[in-house]
């Protein structure tokens, strides 16, 4: 073992970047005509016998397929309904018979697809298309490799042609295409060289996992994945003790042999007369929100078009055009020579959507909740289907809402209290030994909740030093300089983005304010390689003027990047950000400190941030919501009901 010891813990930083509205585009009315879920599908859950098996999800969804919420889990016959949906199973093949008649693959026979998607139309158009309009041209993105460059080409999928075709100047590698991925753990197993250190430390090579694991930038060396070979061994650390591996195994199947651990009673959330949201093709559409939801090979879940409806004027307002995560970095802290290189970017260097695993129905998400499935590219252009990446829920946690009693001594005799329920879209990544939770929760008040909750094999979490509000004060940023913020505890400031043209009856700007929650600044020297491609992470606040180009905060190819198309970099540019479309980027940050409780699992730590409205509403905007009656809400004998 090395004399010296490291605390080997990363700093998890997750950035996620919101395209907000600084101009409030106002919607005609559209009545809610979508009736909700056949809640027949539902009533005989509080009944039925084996109520655990016999409405598990898959049911769930065949049950429905006549309403709204049917998805085709093949996929085949799929269309497009709106400008934003992912691309279809026939799209992806139109994209793979324009890409074999062009002339870089035609001459080519060894290239990688590492990425098709949709090739989003300008922002302009899709908020200017409305339901029943023909749908905007079709675009797909591609990224591909082939002799060992780099090529971003956009398709029109309507007249068959690559209209733009770029090799790019910027350092880096796409994401990793699974294949990669599968090739180069491969490669190990195969060297005699290898086996031979294996063999050494008294393992069975049938004992050893290889993980793809991406090498970061220091410099110079710059690994080449295409050869699939083992080009160097780094063979240190000799004597390092091994747990026997007693009592770790974590599957349940195995650890109900040493006596089951029940402290509860098996616990759901019943709703009798079916969900209050409807799913129509990627349009989610639950109480006064509305969304367009869709999986991501990269970013994992994209939330887009986020609309609350003003009850007051029954309009629905625009809160956000784009939602989703830019990118995670993962530098774990130890300089040693097999772990100094381990600083991940998880989003850009393995794809958050493509590590996305399918929900368990019952315990990743409530029984209450639909599904989505992920379309994605093989490294040869196929399709893929990965099922059950996305869920969507109602959550009812026994929170309140709102609440307010009159003092007694005032002589009245008021006591008004209101639920929370919150919907909330949920996706799962394992990324090798870390677990990612990402959900959006919406709730009737307007406000917005980002999550991200992390679980880890073997190590620990330990809650980030800083926990503050943000800035603010009113002070307006006027450039992308201004708006670059570290949050400190001992400047507790709160960040609104505000729209000056649009004022409430009582004359304040309508605006959304940054409620950001437990954060972890990084500890790297702004200098320091990983940092620099990573720079994302030196503020935990940014604004940017809107960029379609710019949406990943690590750079579009961010697998050994050198940093030079950062956020950083951009934001560097000092644009003007007052009374521009804008882009506001903020990090969430973990340290994660390892403790004897995180093995062989860590259980789940949280952080989160808020997006409130600040009066953006005339008045609390779910003050007419009804309260909880005892005759609504459904009654569950599951003892006696035989
Ligand atoms: C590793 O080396 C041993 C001893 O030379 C040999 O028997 C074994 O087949 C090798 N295993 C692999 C996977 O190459
Ligand atoms: C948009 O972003 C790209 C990539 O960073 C940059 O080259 C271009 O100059 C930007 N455009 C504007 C108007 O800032």
């Amino acid at each position: 073992m090395d004399a010296r010891k490291f605390l080997r813990f990363p700093v998890i930083s997750i950035t996620v970047a919101l395209i907000l509205f600084i101009t409030w585009v106002h919607f005609p009315l559209l009545p809610n005509k979508e009736s909700l879920l056949d809640s027949n599908i539902f009533s005989r859950w509080c009944t039925s016998k084996n109520r655990f098996h016999s409405s598990t999800k898959h049911n769930l969804i065949k049950k429905s397929s006549s309403s709204t919420l049917h998805s085709n889990p093949k996929h085949e016959y799929d269309v497009p309904h709106h400008p934003l949906d992912p691309l279809t199973i026939q799209e992806f093949n139109k994209v793979r018979t324009i890409l074999s008649t062009h002339p870089l693959f035609k001459s080519s026979s060894t290239y990688t697809i590492n990425s098709i998607v949709l090739e989003e139309p300008n922002k302009k158009l899709v908020l200017k298309w409305k339901k029943g309009d023909p749908l905007l041209p079709r675009k797909a993105s591609v990224i591909a490799r082939v002799k060992g460059v780099s090529h971003t080409l956009t398709l029109d999928l309507t007249t068959n042609k690559v209209i733009s075709h770029e090799t790019g100047s910027i350092s880096g590698y796409p994401v990793m295409a699974i294949e990669e991925m599968v090739g180069v753990v491969e490669a190990p197993l195969k060297s005699i060289e290898f086996n031979k250190t294996i063999i050494q430390r008294g393992i069975d090579m049938a004992d050893i996992a290889c993980l793809p694991i991406s090498s970061g930038w220091y410099g110079t060396k710059v690994e080449d994945n295409t050869r699939k070979e083992v080009l160097a061994i780094s063979d240190n650390g000799q004597n390092i003790p091994l747990a026997k591996g007693i009592d770790t195994d974590y599957r349940y199947s195995i650890q109900k042999l040493n006596g089951e651990l029940r402290l509860f009673n098996p616990i759901s959330l019943e709703q009798s007369e079916g969900p209050s949201f409807t799913v129509d093709g990627n349009l989610v559409k639950w109480a006064n929100w509305e969304f367009h939801l869709k999986p991501d090979p990269r970013a994992g879940i994209i939330i887009s078009q986020a609309k609350v409806r003003d009850s007051d004027t029954s309009e629905l307002r625009n809160v956000i055009y784009k939602g989703f995560t830019s990118e995670l970095f993962v530098p774990y802290m130890d300089p040693t020579d097999g772990w100094y290189f381990k600083t991940y970017m998880d989003a850009g260097e393995y794809g958050f959507g493509l590590q996305a695993m399918p929900l368990d129905p019952l315990n990743d998400c409530p029984r209450n909740a639909y599904y989505m499935d992920g379309i994605f590219t093989s490294a040869d252009g196929t399709p893929y289907v990965q099922s059950n990446i996305i869920c969507v829920f109602e959550s009812y946690a026994g929170d309140i809402a709102w609440r307010h009693a009159e003092c007694p001594i005032t002589g009245l005799n008021v006591n008004e209290v209101r639920p929370k329920v919150t919907l909330v879209a949920r996706m799962a990544a394992a990324v090798a030994n870390y677990d990612y939770i990402m959900d959006w929760e919406f709730q009737t008040d307007g406000l917005i909740r980002a999550k991200v909750n992390l679980k880890k094999q073997e190590t620990s979490p330990g809650e980030s030093p800083r926990k503050s509000y943000l800035k603010a004060i009113r002070n307006v940023a006027k450039t992308e300089k201004d708006a670059q913020i570290k949050l400190s505890l001992y400047d507790p400031s709160e960040f609104h983005v505000i729209n000056p043209s649009k004022k409430t009856r009582v004359g304040n700007p309508v605006g959304y304010k940054l409620v950001p929650g437990a954060t972890a600044a990084s500890l790297l020297d702004h200098e320091d390689p990983p940092q620099k491609r990573a720079a994302f992470t030196n503020n935990q606040i940014w604004v940017t003027p809107y960029n379609k180009s710019e949406q990943w905060a690590g750079g579009l190819f961010a697998y050994q990047s050198k940093g030079d198309d950062t956020l950083q970099v951009w934001s560097n540019r000092d644009r003007p950000i007052e009374n521009k479309d804008i882009v506001l980027w903020y990090t969430i940050g973990f340290h994660h400190i390892p403790c004897q409780e995180d093995y062989p699992i860590m259980p789940t730590v949280s952080s989160s941030f808020d997006l409130k409205p600040v009066n953006f509403f005339e008045r609390n905007p779910i003050l007419r919501v009804p309260p909880n009656f005892e005759d609504d809400l459904p009654v569950c004998k599951a003892h006696d009901s035989s």
